[in-house]
């Protein structure tokens, strides 16, 4: 069966104080053992005061972003060695802030090498991937997902395949507040596995676990993950109360019967 997972995308949010009350939080109303994996990605500079603050706990460390290269003159960059080396289990690799607006945006082209050189250093990527609101009007959802599965993924073995989570996030839901509808997510979910079991087989697919992400909170998520393909949720806004937090992840327990 398929890990069900629940992780929090901090983004550029949290003062240090902040990001250490809310794993304490979390850690109390979540429990120290839980029946679906559960993450927290802070901003890089907090990395090292959450694995401090969530040794014991049921949660498991990420970050938002890594380069590709191991070390060297590449300023303010930050390898996959050193997100291994603070801690972390998993690095969130092509968010669409990433691709479409931080700088002049990542492609697919680099979010290859990254997800390559995170499994090198023997990190879990969770690879970002979703459509703009234009190209799902335009009937190119499916052909957008495609592209990006198979341009993200180049190269990799079924192997290391089994490693990774894919996280469909439309870009039209992320920080809107308007979500896909459960079916939408579902729809987009299954076709993300047909693809997947195109490049890496049935078992492979069918293995892999799916989160949705895109305004996902705690109103909604019980719905959300109730669709047969929906394997857990990316969570931003909504990762940062403790509440509504804790809320998506017992959803995901209940809704999955665990
Ligand atoms: P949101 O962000 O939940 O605030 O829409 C999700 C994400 O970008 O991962």
């Amino acid at each position: 069966m398929r890990k069900i997972f629940v992780a929090g995308n901090w983004k550029m949010n949290m003062t240090k104080a902040e990001a250490a009350a809310l794993v304490d939080g979390l850690a109390k109303t979540l429990g120290s053992s839980l029946p679906v994996e559960v993450a927290v990605c802070p901003p890089f500079v907090y990395l090292d005061t959450v694995a401090d603050h969530i040794k014991g706990t049921a949660m498991k460390l990420g970050a938002q972003n890594c380069y590709f290269e191991t070390k060297g003159a590449f300023t303010g960059e930050v390898s996959p060695q050193m997100l291994l080396d603070v801690g972390c289990t998993f690095v969130i690799i092509g968010h669409s802030e990433r691709r479409h607006t931080i700088g002049k945006g990542e492609c697919d082209g680099m979010i290859n090498k990254k997800v390559h050189a995170a499994l090198k250093a023997g990190l879990k990527p969770i690879l970002a991937i979703g459509e703009k609101l234009e190209q799902r009007d335009g009937n190119q959802m499916e052909a957008i997902l495609t592209q990006q599965l198979k341009d993200g993924l180049a190269g990799l073995t079924a192997e290391q395949m089994a490693t990774i989570t894919v996280a469909y996030e439309p870009v039209w839901a992320i920080g809107t507040g308007r979500n896909a509808t459960p079916q939408q997510a579902q729809d987009a979910h299954v076709h993300i596995r047909k693809v997947l079991a195109e490049m890496f087989g049935q078992a492979v697919a069918a293995n892999t676990t799916i989160q949705y992400g895109g305004s996902m909170n705690a109103a909604n998520a019980a719905e959300l993950m109730a669709q047969k393909d929906v394997d857990g949720g990316l969570i931003g806004g909504a990762s940062l109360k403790i509440d509504d937090f804790t809320k998506i992840v017992q959803a995901a327990v209940k809704a999955k019967g665990l």
